[in-house]
C-alpha cells in the first residue's frame, strides 16, 4: 500500500481544514507521509496556486481535499483533470461524479467513511483505498469508534484500508496493523508541529488538553464536529438546549475554526481529537513523523 501512496510510510496526514497550507504538506512530504493539502475556503486559481507551491517545495507525492459539498467543487475538480495530482482524499459526500475521471489520469482516490454503508458504497464506485476515521478524531465526525469501525469496514470490503481516529505513536499504529489496517491517518498529532500555521494560543490548547477535553458541537445542525471545550463551546450547548434555531447556532459557528487559528481559544472552534491528551510539545514533523514510525 506504501507503493501505492508512493511514500516511505503508510502515513496520511488528515486534511485540516484551513490548517494544512503547502507549509506542512511539504513538510509531512520531506518525512516520508503523505500530506493531504487543505482545499476549504480556496478559489480554484488558490488552488492552482498552492499545487504549484507544494511541487517547487517537493517531488514527494501528495494529495488535494475535497470536501465534496464545497460550492466551487466542480470547479477543482475540473482544474484537477487538467492538472493532475498524485492522490485526493475525499469526504463529506459521494465523489460518484469524478472518482472514474481522476483515476483515468493517474490520480488514486482515497474517500474517507465513517460507517461501514458508506464504505461498501465508496468500493462499489472503485476507489483506490479507504480511510475508516472514528468519532474520536478532531474536526467533522461519524458516529462510530475507531476500534470498532476499522475492524468492521475490513471485513466488509476488499480495500486498503487507513485507520483513523486516536492515533498518536508506534503503538497505535501497530495497533491499527494488527486489526488489519495497511495504515493510518493522523489529524490531530500534526496540530502542534512546528510548520503547522495556527496560532501559538492553538497549540498551547491542545498541549494543555486532557483525556475529556475534547466536545461534540453541531449535532442540532446535524453536522457533529468534535473541539476543545471552551467559552465558544459552552455559550453554543446553552443556545442549543434553550432551543435556539439553525441560523443562531450557525452564527456562533460559522468562522469560528478561523478565530481560533488566529488566536481566539475562547471564541474561536479549537478542531482537536481525544488523542489530545497524549500530545504534550511543539516540535518538527519529522519528531512527530518518526514517533509513528520509528523504523
Ligand atoms: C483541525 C482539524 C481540521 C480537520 N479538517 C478536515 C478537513 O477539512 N477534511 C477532512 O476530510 N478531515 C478533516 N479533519 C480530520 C482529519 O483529517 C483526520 O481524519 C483526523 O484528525 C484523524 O483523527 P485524529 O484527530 O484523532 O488524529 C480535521 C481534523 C482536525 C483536527
Amino acid at each position: 500500500m506504501t507503493n501505492v501512496l508512493g511514500t516511505k510510510y503508510p502515513l496520511i496526514q488528515g486534511a485540516l481544514a484551513q490548517i494544512s497550507t503547502p507549509q506542512l504538506v511539504i513538510a509531512v512530504a520531506k518525512a516520508g507521509g503523505l500530506g493531504v493539502l487543505t482545499t476549504a475556503g480556496l478559489t480554484t486559481e488558490q488552488l492552482a496556486e498552492q499545487i504549484d507551491e507544494i511541487r517547487a517545495g517537493t517531488d514527494q507525492p501528495f494529495a488535494v481535499n475535497l470536501m465534496l459539498q464545497q460550492p466551487n467543487i466542480v470547479d477543482m475538480v475540473t482544474y484537477l483533470l487538467a492538472h493532475p495530482v498524485p492522490a485526493v482524499t475525499t469526504s463529506a459526500g459521494s465523489p460518484k461524479r469524478f472518482a472514474q475521471q481522476l483515476q483515468a489520469i493517474g490520480t488514486k482516490v482515497i474517500a474517507v467513511i465513517p460507517n461501514v454503508k458508506v464504505a461498501q458504497k465508496m468500493a462499489a464506485l472503485g476507489v483506490d483505498a479507504l480511510v475508516a476515521e472514528g468519532m474520536e478524531s478532531g474536526g467533522h465526525i461519524g458516529t462510530q469508534t475507531t476500534l470498532s469501525l476499522v475492524q468492521q469496514v475490513i471485513n466488509a470490503v476488499d480495500l486498503p484500508v487507513f485507520a483513523a481516529g486516536g492515533i498518536i505513536d508506534a503503538k497505535s499504529v501497530l495497533a491499527m496493523q494488527a486489526l488489519g489496517a495497511v495504515g493510518v491517518q493522523v489529524g490531530t498529532a500534526f496540530l502542534t508541529a512546528e510548520e503547522t500555521p495556527i496560532s501559538d494560543a492553538y497549540k498551547q490548547a491542545v498541549i494543555q488538553a486532557g483525556d475529556t477535553s475534547t466536545v461534540v458541537t453541531g449535532h442540532a445542525l446535524g453536522d457533529a464536529v468534535r473541539c476543545l471545550q471552551n467559552s465558544l463551546t459552552a455559550k453554543y450547548f446553552e443556545a442549543e438546549a434553550s432551543g435556539a434555531d439553525a441560523k443562531v447556532l450557525h452564527g456562533l459557528l460559522d468562522g469560528s475554526l478561523g478565530r481560533a487559528i488566529a488566536g481566539d481559544v475562547e471564541h474561536g472552534t479549537l478542531m482537536a481529537g481525544q488523542i489530545a491528551g497524549m500530545v504534550s510539545r511543539i516540535e518538527p514533523v519529522a519528531s512527530i513523523v518518526h514517533r509513528l514510525f520509528p523504523n
